[in-house]
């Protein structure tokens, strides 16, 4: 058995808020009789689920892994610049869009998907998903700013950012270093360096979670996720197996 808004995400019906917003407008049926709630347990095998009109059918998720260059944008349609959906092969952008987003100049791993529950679950704040980035910042770097990203800055938010690590690889009048941190706020890095008056100038992300950029990948080139790779970014989203309920 598994809750019917993950079904209905499963199905292609669009993100988790999105298909509870469907069941709560009584637009989904289960065998005939329209469902109440969107953490009601179905049977996938057994039960047959409408949701306006069209019958929800579970299908095999894509995921691929981008080594993203700069100048393309992260989203999946914009008026002028190039996204990230242009450098995929016209069978591979079905339904298809990137997790979390990077900065137009920012490189390196994208993961892109047509999973929603995966998606949402490794966006969401609570869950504290370490991201690593390389960067090159302007302006001498020094310990006393690691200690100043562990402790938390204040970046014009609410509240300062949580306890970040950062690694020092070389310190000059352009520092090279290796920032982690567990969320994702809009320019994040970059607003974290000025925060200290120093610039970021080159930005690249490294690994979210447990999936780490293939080195082989030159920039604009994406491949598919291995197994091994779905199962591990699924198991730390808590969606250990296809039948499990969820948290959350
Ligand atoms: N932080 C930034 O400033 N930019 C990104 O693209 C990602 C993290």
């Amino acid at each position: 058995m598994m809750r019917l808004d993950r079904l209905l995400c499963e199905a292609g019906f669009g993100s988790r808020s999105h298909v509870k917003v469907l069941v709560k407008k009584g637009l989904v049926q289960v065998n005939g009789e329209k469902a109440e709630r969107p953490e009601q347990k179905v049977d996938a095998e057994k039960d047959r689920i409408v949701c306006g009109g069209r019958e929800a059918v579970r299908r095999s998720f894509v995921y691929l892994m981008l080594n993203k260059p700069p100048g393309v944008v992260s989203a999946t349609e914009d008026a002028r610049e190039r996204t990230v959906l242009d450098l995929l092969e016209e069978e591979d952008r079905k339904g298809v869009f990137p997790v979390g987003r990077l900065d137009k100049d920012t490189e390196g791993l994208l993961l892109l998907t047509d999973d929603g529950e995966l998606s949402h679950r490794l966006l969401s704040p609570k869950n504290h998903v370490d991201k690593v980035y390389r960067a090159k910042v302007e302006g001498l770097v020094t310990e006393e700013h690691a200690v100043r990203f562990r402790e938390g800055l204040e970046i014009g938010e609410k509240v300062p950012t949580l306890p970040a690590e950062l690694e020092i690889l070389s310190a000059g009048a352009v520092s090279e270093v290796q920032v982690t941190i567990r969320e994702g706020k809009f320019h994040q890095i970059k607003r974290m360096f000025e925060s200290v008056d120093c610039r970021v100038v080159w930005l690249k992300r490294l690994r979210m979670g447990t999936l780490s950029l293939d080195g082989g990948l030159p920039a604009g080139a994406y491949r598919r996720l291995t197994e091994e790779e779905v199962g591990a970014l699924r198991g730390l989203a808590g969606l250990v197996s296809g039948e499990q309920s969820g948290k959350g």
